[in-house]
């Protein structure tokens, strides 16, 4: 056992070292691309961005299998976990790994009944020694943030990690502005963006006497627009700027609060299935290659890869990795053009 944890430790650390200095190769290379763009005929720049393309898809998923391989999940029992959204879908899968973990939770979403059949299973999942706690909260509601926080507390103690999952996953329907699809922007901002900060102000001082985490459960459409669904990707878009900006403030300021963005792709929860079907039954000409091949990732290897990221405290993660969700951010961020996750040509307007 001792042998085991001495070698993870060392993989630990060879997989943080491969991630940084990948992380530097491609911001180096990132820049010269950019300053080929401008000097360079398009030719060079392209066959640049080819290699550049090969050798990060790579590493990243040779990076990926380590980090798979590596986490064993021990230093999460007795820990004490909020997990927002955990009445459905990958919150739920998120509570019952978490209590195989060992660990203590307390789940929250609106639907009360549900989150009652939640703590049973992981009643039966888990040990007489863990804690199960819930709270129904609409946070829709300013108050509501607060009381799960304090009631968590009240509860287990400090926070160890602070799971934010909650959504309202897009209504999909073309942007018009009409008065509705105004109020319904103001409604999604709130619930999936700003109650996210409200939860985390909340909480911040439980973390730090833990020196706990954050994880923001956002989407691919917080990195890549998603037509049809203007609201949500705005909504998953707004995390990423204040987060990405807490998690430097934190890191300057030598606070040991780590902030995880898992950027997650189609994955099959009910209510996921039912947002892409919507979503492509929007585009005159449906794109039916990616219909047919977008293999969506099952809610429990999100919810593992979730926990593993975060308990490893690593800035990011996309899943499902075959979805190449980064790569396509990347490619986005090269080519200003290429400006959507379903290209343009398949819409109806435009
Ligand atoms: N599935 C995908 O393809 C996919 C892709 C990318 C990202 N994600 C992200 O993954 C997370 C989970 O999504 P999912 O697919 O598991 O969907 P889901 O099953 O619909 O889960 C959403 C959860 O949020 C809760 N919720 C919604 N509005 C709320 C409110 N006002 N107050 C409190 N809780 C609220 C829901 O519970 P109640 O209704 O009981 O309140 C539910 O537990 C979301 O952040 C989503 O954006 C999912």
């Amino acid at each position: 056992m001792k042998h085991r944890h001495i070698g993870i430790k060392h993989q630990k650390m060879l997989v943080t070292e491969i991630r940084s200095t990948t992380y530097v190769l491609l911001s180096s290379a990132r820049i010269r691309l950019s300053v080929n763009r401008i000097r360079q005929p398009t030719n060079m720049a392209l066959k640049q961005t080819v290699l550049v393309i090969i050798v990060s898809v790579f590493v990243y998923k040779l990076t990926g299998v380590f980090i798979a391989n590596t986490f064993d999940g021990s230093e999460l029992i007795g820990k004490n976990i909020i997990i927002t959204g955990a009445s459905s879908g990958i919150g739920e899968q998120l509570a019952y790994q978490y209590v195989r973990y060992g660990a203590n939770i307390f789940i929250t979403a609106r639907r009360e009944r549900r989150l009652q059949e939640v703590i049973e299973k992981c009643r039966s999942l888990g040990t007489s020694k863990q804690k199960y706690g819930f709270l129904s909260a609409d946070m829709g509601k300013v108050e509501d943030r607060g009381k799960v926080i304090e009631t968590a507390m009240e509860f287990f103690g400090d926070i160890d990690q602070l799971i934010l999952n909650h959504a309202i996953l897009p209504p999909v329907f073309k942007w018009s502005g009409t008065p509705e699809q105004l109020e319904h922007l103001h409604v999604t901002l709130n619930v999936n963006m700003v109650s996210f900060v409200h939860l985390t102000a909340a909480a911040l001082s439980s973390l730090r006497r833990t020196s706990g985490s954050v994880c923001v459960v956002g989407s691919g459409s917080g990195k890549i627009p998603t037509p049809f669904a203007l609201e949500y990707t705005a909504s998953k878009f707004a995390l990423d700027g204040f987060f990405s900006g807490l998690r430097y403030e934190l890191k300057t300021a030598k606070e040991n609060v780590s902030i995880t963005h898992c950027f997650l792709g189609y994955i099959s929860t009910e209510a996921g299935c039912k947002s892409f079907d919507k979503i492509m039954s929007m585009y005159e000409s449906p794109n039916k290659f990616l219909i047919d091949h977008l293999q969506p990732g099952k809610p429990e290897d999100a919810a593992q890869a979730i926990i593993s990221a975060t308990t490893r405290r690593l800035g990011e993660l996309y899943f499902p990795s075959y979805q190449m969700i980064w790569l396509t951010s990347v490619i986005r961020s090269i080519f200003s053009d290429s400006d959507s996750l379903f290209s343009m040509e398949f819409a109806k307007d435009k």
